[in-house]
């Protein structure tokens, strides 16, 4: 049993929620109370979900609620909360310097065996590990969304990252029940790097006006097999994402074209056009 703290709700602690039902004590932390409290009615409901699915409505579905919640614990001080904590699962804003600054400060409360992860999509671990003293200690831990159903969980090494950190981080991954895989510090790490480029390329067939956006959403599902077309995607991940993504690569590696940025989604953006969570992307979402 690993005590997890998991902190920022980038992924609405889902994967916080995995660890508990898999038997791991899990403090949920974020600054905001109003959200901490929403977050833990969600991830009750969802408990509830899992346990009917899983038990029907027998006996054990109420003691496998009872369980999880039951390790389950919130708080809005991750300083305080991070003293007893073995592994720290950050998922807070996409953003270096907020990154750092927080993991500046629980370098200094956290006892010296805990391990700090970064669920970052897209920004170099290494940079952020450079806040602490503890890079050895330091990995990155990738989910994906929806995460208690996709599979796997990157697991990303710098090169100061122990074996022992490696192996702990790998294993915890495991008896979330996740596949995992070993990356360098790499922009995108391994599905990133590939499913990010590619997106953004589907919208430049889409820009030059060779294809529909649903056309080429069906041509990638029934031609590649892949369970959603890259529109379908960019709307479920978030184009505000998506840009975020590649618009930090571009910056970086601007003679990259794979990294290149389009004026299409940008534009989007700029409109609010988000995808799901704003009710319209590449597709609308609020016609019934
Ligand atoms: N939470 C929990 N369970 C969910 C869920 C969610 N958000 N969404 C779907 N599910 C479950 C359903 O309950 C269902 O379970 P069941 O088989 O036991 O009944 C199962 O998943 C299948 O769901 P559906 O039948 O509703 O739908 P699909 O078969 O179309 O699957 C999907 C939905 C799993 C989202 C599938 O379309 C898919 O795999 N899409 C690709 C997702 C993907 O590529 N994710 C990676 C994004 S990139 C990323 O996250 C990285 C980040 O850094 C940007």
């Amino acid at each position: 049993m690993v005590k997890v703290m998991n902190i920022g709700q980038n992924l609405e602690f889902i994967n916080g929620k995995v660890a508990a039902q898999t038997g791991h004590t899990v403090t949920m932390v974020d600054v905001d109370v109003v959200a901490v409290d929403k977050a833990q009615k969600r991830i009750e409901n969802s408990v509830q979900r899992v346990a009917k699915k899983k038990y029907g409505d027998e006996e054990e579905a109420s003691k496998f609620i009872s369980d999880t919640l039951g390790r389950i614990t919130t708080s809005v001080d991750a300083v305080t909360a991070v003293g007893s904590t073995d592994l720290v699962v950050e998922a807070i804003v996409e953003n270096l310097e907020v990154k750092k600054k927080l993991f500046s400060e629980l370098d200094k409360a956290a006892p010296s065996h805990t391990m700090f992860a970064s669920n970052t999509s897209s920004l170099p671990i290494a940079k952020i590990a450079e806040a602490t003293s503890r890079k050895d200690r330091f990995g990155g831990l990738h989910f994906f969304n929806p995460v208690p159903v996709m599979k796997l969980l990157e697991v990303v090494r710098i090169p100061e990252t122990s074996q022992d950190t490696f192996e702990a981080m790998t294993g915890w991954g495991k008896a979330l029940g996740k596949v995992t895989v070993e990356c360098k510090d790499t922009p995108g790490f391994i599905v990133n790097r590939l499913l990010v480029p590619y997106m953004f390329e589907a919208v430049r067939l889409l820009e030059r006006g060779d294809a529909s956006a649903r056309d080429i959403d069906i041509a990638m599902k029934l031609g590649a097999g892949y369970p959603m077309g890259p529109f379908e995607l960019m709307d479920y991940v978030g184009l505000d994402t998506g840009k975020f993504i590649i618009d930090g690569w571009h910056k970086e590696y601007p003679d990259m074209s794979i990294f290149n940025t389009s004026p299409l989604v940008n534009k989007m953006v700029e409109e609010g056009k988000l995808g799901v969570k704003s009710g319209e992307g590449f597709y609308n979402y609020n016609k019934k």
